[in-house]
């Protein structure tokens, strides 16, 4: 037997009908916002995320599926989004008009962490970049984006946290006063933070570690270093989010777990979820497309890991009134010597809309029932000759347990049946 690789996972059924729904709400809200979807493609060149993510992050240096092709060249799994569509973006010249573009992608996402619920190495995203615009309005809109969708379909646990991590420039100066702060500390770090306190300073706010979390308790606040026009962008962005009834709390310890941010960031999260506790996130990256580009463009936008929005879903019972999906009419053929008749008027009923189910096996007439029960549709339509020879056919109201003739005519309309 060959199973599935560890992380990933088959969808199917009623968890199908889900995904519907929800990728169904997430293409109407993007509708909403005048988001356009963009489709990229699932790898790129590794050099894409290298510099893009950044080479001391967790997702590059540990969680990466990287391989070489037949042609040498070395290539990844999308382990995000944002990287593609930025690429996408540069490629397909989407800045010369000098207007910006707001643009939603949804897809699978591939990193090597060590599954457990909520966290797969196979997962899918839904994400927005809005990008051309370094005003406050436009983090607002996108943070306001996340939590609209969220709250309209129906999550009530759902919290917002926000914090900026300032610009190139005062950035330097609060990673020298957090390592200030942290070098006393040093020994007590775990082996991680050890290593990132020269690589990736910033990222030992986020580490799990209790002891870790116990000597960052007290660390300086990223937003006692912002600069003026850092504090003034923050400041705005709380702003508009007041404005548009977003609630939210600061959290100064927010930081996230790919380079390319500056200024903004945010978090979705759940307390239902245990520790996979953010359901989206994303923040401003007004630096990355300059990496790749002749010229800085500002942008910000977010990813919502849709696996874990469905099992919060799930969770806040959201989806228990939603049932198995099924046939609206299953036709019983009485003897073998009517299918050609079943089969055209399977068809007819078909084009004029209805989901209709029939016997493909030569079953008998009492096993076809059997399974019109099982399938629990609430239509039945039993053809046998007798009844083909007198133009009728019986129809049986499954939920009402009434049964009774009708002319073969009728199901030229069957809608009118059903009132
Ligand atoms: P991220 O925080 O790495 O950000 O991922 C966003 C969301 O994807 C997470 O909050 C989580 O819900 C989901 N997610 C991440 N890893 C997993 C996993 N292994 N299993 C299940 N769900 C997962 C980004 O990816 C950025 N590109 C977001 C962004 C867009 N920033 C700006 N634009």
């Amino acid at each position: 037997m060959i199973r599935a690789i560890k992380g990933t996972r088959d969808i199917f059924g009623i968890e199908t009908k889900k995904w519907r729904y929800v990728e169904q709400k997430i293409i109407e809200y993007a509708r909403k916002y005048n988001y356009g979807e963009i489709r990229i493609p699932t790898f790129e060149r590794t050099q894409l995320y290298l510099r893009g993510i950044g080479g001391e992050t967790d997702i590059v240096n540990k969680e990466m599926y990287t391989f070489t092709d037949k042609g040498g060249r070395s290539i990844t799994l999308r382990p995000e989004g944002t990287a593609g569509v930025v690429r996408a973006y540069i490629e397909n010249k989407m800045y010369a008009d000098k207007s910006l573009k707001k643009l939603f992608y949804m897809g699978s996402m591939y990193r090597q962490e060590r599954p457990q619920k909520g966290r797969y190495r196979e997962f899918r995203q839904f994400g927005i970049e809005n990008i051309g615009s370094k005003e406050p309005l436009a983090d607002a809109e996108v943070i306001s984006f996340a939590y609209n969708l969220y709250k309209e379909l129906g999550l009530k646990s759902i919290k917002v946290e926000i914090n900026s991590i300032g610009c190139r420039t005062c950035r330097k100066n609060y990673i020298r006063a957090l390592k200030d702060y942290l070098k006393p500390h040093y020994e007590m770090l775990c082996d991680n933070c050890k290593r990132r306190f020269d690589t990736n300073t910033l990222r030992i706010l986020d580490c799990k570690n209790p002891g870790c979390k116990k000597i960052t308790e007290k660390a300086p606040s990223t937003t006692e270093y912002l600069c003026d026009d850092c504090k003034e962008h923050f400041n705005e962005v709380l702003h508009y989010l007041d404005v548009r009834k977003i609630p939210y709390s600061v959290n100064n310890r927010l930081v996230r777990g790919l380079d390319y941010y500056t200024r903004t960031v945010f978090e979705v999260t759940t307390d239902r979820l245990g520790s996979q506790n953010a359901v989206a996130a994303g923040g401003r990256y007004d630096y990355l497309i300059g990496m790749f580009h002749s010229e800085d463009i500002p942008a910000v936008g977010f990813a919502g890991g849709m696996d874990r929005l469905i099992l919060l879903m799930e969770e806040e019972g959201l989806f228990d009134a939603m049932d198995e999906e099924k046939p609206d009419i299953f036709i019983v053929a009485v003897s073998n010597d009517v299918r050609d008749y079943v089969i055209k008027i399977a068809e007819s009923l078909r084009e004029q809309g209805f989901s209709v189910e029939t016997d493909l096996s030569m079953s008998s007439m009492k096993s076809q029932m059997r399974r019109a029960g099982k399938l629990n549709v609430d239509n039945v339509l039993i053809i046998g000759p007798d009844e083909i020879d007198k133009g009728v056919l019986t129809y049986k109201n499954m939920k009402k347990h009434s049964q009774k003739e009708i002319d073969i005519k009728e199901l030229e309309n069957f809608k009118k049946i059903l009132e």
